[in-house]
């Protein structure tokens, strides 16, 4: 088994290029199904979720190259609709293949994804919108079964949340339904905004419209094309709260602090000093944090609760009590567990965290239990005394390329190693 070492106390300094969007990949790789050509992908990165996606691609029938970060996938022939629960189980966000496959073959089957660490993760706004578009769903024996039985022009879909995943599977679903489909309360992440360049890239017509509308004009079919993963602003979020937390000038390449910018006021509430341009972020972290009253997790343009674990182990050492709500997920506190174990104080009650701050924390063995929660046990470790074994690190490959590289290269005293134990 892997193990991350890290042996904190070390002042980071230097400059990161930010990796591309897992969260972008994921849905424009599921939107390769439904295009009739080969579509060249830059900025994907090396990650395991990116890998299960692969996978499920090659069984459909794509046949998938790779050049370090750049995927050429050949989808001009799916030879099937399903995706097996094997395939299914390695990562549950594959449900966003399921319009995609619906748009290319007219039915669908996948195993239901299941819940994971964070939460139920339940897919009831999926299977509803798909049935306003006229998709008929069958959901039994823990698989999920859809067939395209009526086509359902102008349709309007109104989500009661503005689900990320709701809103990509829509989109996939729609673009090839004659007339045009629109959907409310639509999520906004920059990462939609993404998918839906992907796919007018290829020849579709999707239109982010303001709060939250999204309109979808049906074309006949799609063609590949050529386009760039956007920057992962959650790597970037993470790569911020480590300077903060071990000190240090860093400064942070290919990002795009557009998409972050409601999180941005709370490092400098933290007092970071934070000099964001077009495509670069420094912050510099000097001395010991200030608390930060209230972070409350939201929808974006709201601070983004991918961002709260990591923050959260930030202000573990930071002058006063820190409180951050998580309005999103409704079990996304697992690694507080684990920073209590390394000397952090922080109390639970319900959706709310809070952190009294301590003077230091101290090393310990601790074990990550999803993706961001393992980043933050990462972030805690690199202010921590002492050296801290981190396991459990497969939930971190999951989105982060190359962590202990990248923090390697700007001082950190980190390392990955193959333990027995
Ligand atoms: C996406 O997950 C991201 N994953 C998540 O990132 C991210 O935390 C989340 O959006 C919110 O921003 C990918 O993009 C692959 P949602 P998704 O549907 O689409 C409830 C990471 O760490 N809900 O917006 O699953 C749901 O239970 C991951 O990179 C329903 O109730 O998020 C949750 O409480 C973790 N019914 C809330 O909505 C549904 O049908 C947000 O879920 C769908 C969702």
């Amino acid at each position: 088994m892997k193990k991350i070492f890290v042996n904190g106390g070390k002042e980071l300094v230097g400059e990161i290029d930010i990796q591309g969007s897992k969260n972008s990949s994921l849905p424009i790789l599921a939107a390769c199904v439904l295009v009739s050509g080969i579509s060249c992908i830059h900025n994907c990165p090396d990650l395991s979720d990116v890998d299960a996606a692969i996978k499920i691609l090659e069984h459909l029938g794509c046949r998938i190259s790779r050049d370090n970060n750049t995927l050429y996938v050949d989808s001009r022939c799916i030879s099937c609709y399903n995706i097996p629960h094997t395939l299914m189980r390695e990562m549950r966000s594959s449900i966003v293949f399921l319009g995609s496959i619906l748009s290319r073959k007219g039915r669908a089957k996948l195993s239901l994804p299941g819940g994971c660490e964070i939460g139920l993760r339940p897919i009831d706004l999926h299977l509803s919108s798909l049935k306003t578009l006229g998709v008929e769903v069958d959901e039994s024996f823990g698989d999920i079964k859809c067939e395209k039985t009526k086509t359902v022009k102008d349709a309007v879909v109104s989500l009661s949340f503005p689900s990320v995943g709701a809103t990509e599977n829509i989109i996939l679903a729609s673009v090839f339904i004659p007339g045009q489909t629109t959907i409310l309360n639509a999520a906004r992440e920059p990462e939609i905004n993404d998918l839906a360049s992907f796919l007018n890239k290829c020849g579709c017509d999707v239109r982010i419209g303001s709060g939250g509308t999204v309109v979808i004009k049906g074309v006949l079919c799609a063609h590949g094309c050529e386009h760039t993963v956007m920057s992962d602003r959650i790597v970037a979020l993470t790569y911020m709260s480590a300077v903060g937390a071990a000190g240090g000038n860093v400064l942070l390449k290919r990002v795009e602090p557009n998409t972050f910018l409601s999180v941005i006021p709370v490092f400098k509430e933290a007092g970071c000093k934070v000099i964001a341009q077009h495509d670069s972020v420094r912050i510099i972290s000097e001395k010991r944090l200030n608390c930060v009253r209230d972070i409350r997790t939201m929808p974006y343009p709201g601070f983004p609760t991918d961002a709260q674990a990591p923050v959260m182990a930030m202000l573990c050492t930071a002058k006063g009590t820190s409180v951050i709500v998580e309005n999103i997920f409704e079990s996304r506190y697992k690694h507080v567990g684990e920073l209590v174990r390394m000397g952090a104080k922080i109390k639970i009650e319900g959706k709310v965290a809070i952190v009294d701050g301590t003077d230091s924390l101290h090393c310990a063995a601790v074990t990550a239990t999803d993706l961001r929660g393992g980043s933050a046990l990462i972030v805690a470790a690199l202010a921590a005394d002492g050296k801290t074994a981190i396991s459990g690190i497969n939930h971190i490959e999951r989105g982060y390329e190359n962590i202990c590289g990248c923090l390697g290269s700007i001082g950190a005293d980190i390392e990955c190693i193959e333990c027995n134990e």
